[in-house]
C-alpha cells in the first residue's frame, strides 16, 4: 500500500514541477475568503482535480484550486478551499493538503475559517486570530500508524497558534485600524449547525468561536513542525445568541463583505512571517 507520505510526495513534486516560485507560506481561504489568492501577482493556479491523491471539495464557496503567486515580493501557496469532515473525509483526507504543503518546504500557514461567534464581544463581519483550539471533531488525522517523517508520535500542542504570529496580526491589524479579537476555536463536525444548547455547553468549557474546519490541518502542521496562525471572520453569531437563524448564505455573504480587510490584514502581517521563517533557514 502507497503511504500517505509517498501520496503527499507525489503531490508536491507534480505542483512544483508546475511553477518556478518556492513559496515558504501557505495560506487556506474558508468560505467566502476566497479573494486574496486572486490579488497575487504572476500567478499560476492548479485545480484540485489535477493534484495527484487531492481530495475535491463539493462545498459551495470553495473555488477548488491551489494558486501559486506573490504578495507583494513574497511568494504564497494559497487554496481556495478545503474539504471537510462533513463532506464524508476522513481526518486525514482533510490534513492532506497540509502534507503536500509541509513536502514542497512551506513552513507557516495561514488558516482561515469562517465561524459562528460564541463570545458575546464578537460582532458579526468581525475578525478574530485564533489562541486555542478544542477538538470536539471526535477524530484526529495522526491517528493509526504513526510516520516519523512527518513527525512525533505524540506531538505538542501548547502552543498549537503561534504566540508571536498572533502578535504580528494584532500589530498588523492596529496598523490598518482593523478590529481584531482573539479566542478559542470549538471544531465541530458539522454538516448541521449547533443547538442553543451545544452552544451554551461550548462556551461553558471556555469556547469563544465555533466551526467544522481547521482542526485537522492545524494538528497536521504542527506535527510536521510548521507554525500556524489561525483567523476566523465571525460570519453569524452562534445558535441562541442573538435569536436568528443561522444559513451558509448569511454565512458566505458576510464573508464576502468583509474580504477587504481580510485581504489586507494578511497583506500587511506576511513580511513579518516571512522574515521569521527566513530567519529559521
Ligand atoms: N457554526 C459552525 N460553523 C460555522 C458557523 C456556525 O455558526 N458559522 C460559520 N461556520
Amino acid at each position: 500500500m502507497t503511504s500517505e507520505f509517498n501520496l503527499a510526495e507525489a503531490a508536491a513534486q507534480f505542483v512544483l514541477a508546475r511553477s518556478g516560485l518556492r513559496p515558504k507560506i501557505g495560506v487556506v481561504l474558508g468560505s467566502g475568503l476566497g479573494a486574496f489568492a486572486d490579488q497575487l501577482s504572476g500567478q499560476s493556479s492548479i485545480p484540485y482535480a489535477e493534484i495527484p491523491n487531492f481530495p475535491q471539495s463539493t462545498a459551495i464557496g470553495h473555488a477548488g484550486r491551489l494558486v501559486i503567486g506573490k504578495a507583494g515580493d513574497i511568494p504564497i501557496f494559497a487554496m481556495q478551499g478545503r474539504v471537510h469532515l462533513y463532506e464524508g473525509y476522513s481526518a486525514k483526507d482533510v490534513a492532506f493538503p497540509i502534507r503536500v504543503l509541509g513536502r514542497m518546504g512551506v513552513r507557516a500557514v495561514i488558516l482561515t475559517n469562517a465561524a459562528g461567534g460564541i463570545n458575546r464581544a464578537y460582532q458579526q463581519g468581525g475578525l478574530v486570530a485564533i489562541s486555542d483550539h478544542i477538538n470536539l471533531q471526535g477524530t484526529n488525522p495522526l491517528m493509526g500508524a504513526n510516520d516519523e517523517r512527518f513527525g512525533p508520535r505524540f506531538p505538542d500542542m501548547t502552543e498549537a497558534y503561534s504566540k508571536p504570529y498572533r502578535d504580528m496580526a494584532r500589530t498588523a491589524a492596529r496598523k490598518l485600524g482593523i478590529e481584531l479579537q482573539e479566542g478559542i476555536y470549538a471544531g465541530l463536525l458539522g454538516p448541521s449547525y449547533e443547538t442553543p444548547a451545544e452552544i451554551r455547553y461550548l462556551r461553558t468549557i471556555g469556547a469563544d468561536l465555533v466551526g467544522m474546519s481547521t482542526i485537522p490541518e492545524t494538528i497536521a502542521a504542527r506535527h510536521m513542525g510548521m507554525k500556524v496562525l489561525g483567523i476566523s471572520c465571525v460570519t453569524n453569531m452562534a445558535a441562541g445568541t442573538t435569536g436568528a437563524i443561522i444559513n451558509h448564505e448569511e454565512v458566505l455573504e458576510t464573508g464576502k463583505r468583509v474580504q477587504r480587510d481580510f485581504v489586507a490584514l494578511i497583506n500587511a502581517l506576511l513580511p513579518s512571517i516571512e522574515s521569521d521563517i527566513s530567519g529559521q533557514t
